[in-house]
């Protein structure tokens, strides 16, 4: 089959990176996706990078011996963790990682909150980020892991995710201006987490920067497959999490 017709394969430890599938189906409504989702091992952010890395080396080779143009690691932890050696172990395709999106959000903001994945947090990645921003606003790292297992549920408002947020969130409301979703599987509780913040904070996430930067890469190798009938393929490692990720996909994008 020719490279172009092939479809991009589009990763996170779970459901997550669902928020980020809906970015690259608008922005590229021609191509075919695979998505995988691991909810089996998930959630990564809280287990050691090397684990993280070969789960994720793992996933990725099996879904290129199915034949893949790109790959989409949509999902921070993964991407801190083991971007470097993806993209040595399969060089003749785009890998593309998502990172928190802290340089548009700093560009705006004075005090900048970011929530994210304890892994994420405390990878050299991050740190490199938090030293080029450093300079232009006040920084608040805040790792949230109970969040991603919200999510994992289906809580998406439930009275607990409330209450869950409003102790994680509320010391910081009034204090912050904007707020980065540095997990994939934060926008899904985009609006819980807009209220516990309060309305005025300006929330940032990377899924449409990595949709851009996807198109990019494509565009550079002539790979773009055109037209508007693109499908769309949900795999998991837990199949029972197939429903809940199907309605996931469904839900309107939230500004
Ligand atoms: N969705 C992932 C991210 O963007 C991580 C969730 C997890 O801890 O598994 O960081």
């Amino acid at each position: 089959m020719e490279r172009t017709e092939l479809p991009i394969a589009v990763f996170d430890s779970g459901l997550g990176g669902i928020s980020v599938l809906r970015a690259l189906v608008q922005r590229l409504p021609g191509e075919d996706f695979l998505y995988f989702g691991d909810s089996a091992n998930a959630p990564y952010g809280v287990r050691p990078a090397e684990e993280v890395r070969r789960l994720t080396q793992d996933v990725i080779a099996r879904l290129y011996d199915r034949g893949i143009k790109a790959a989409v690691i949509a999902c921070n932890t993964a991407t801190s963790a083991a971007i470097g050696p993806l993209r040595a172990a399969f060089p003749d395709i785009p890998v593309i990682g998502i990172e928190p999106a802290l340089k548009p959000a700093v560009a705006h903001h004075r005090r900048v909150l970011v929530l994210a994945t304890p892994l994420t947090l405390r990878e050299e990645k991050f740190a490199a980020l938090m030293q080029q921003c450093a300079g232009c606003a006040e920084i608040t790292p805040l790792p949230c892991p109970e969040l991603v297992e919200f999510v994992e549920r289906g809580e998406l408002d439930s009275p607990a995710l409330t209450a869950y947020l409003a102790r994680q969130l509320g010391p910081y409301a009034g204090r912050v201006d904007a707020a980065v979703l540095g997990c994939t599987h934060f926008p899904f509780a985009r609006r819980a987490i807009r209220a516990a913040l309060g309305g005025g904070v300006a929330l940032y996430d990377g899924s449409d920067g990595t949709a851009r930067e996807t198109l990019r890469q494509l565009v550079r190798r002539g790979w773009v497959r055109g037209g508007s009938h693109g499908t769309v393929t949900l795999e998991n490692s837990r199949p029972s999490e197939l429903p809940l990720s199907r309605r996931l996909l469904a839900l309107p994008r939230e500004d």
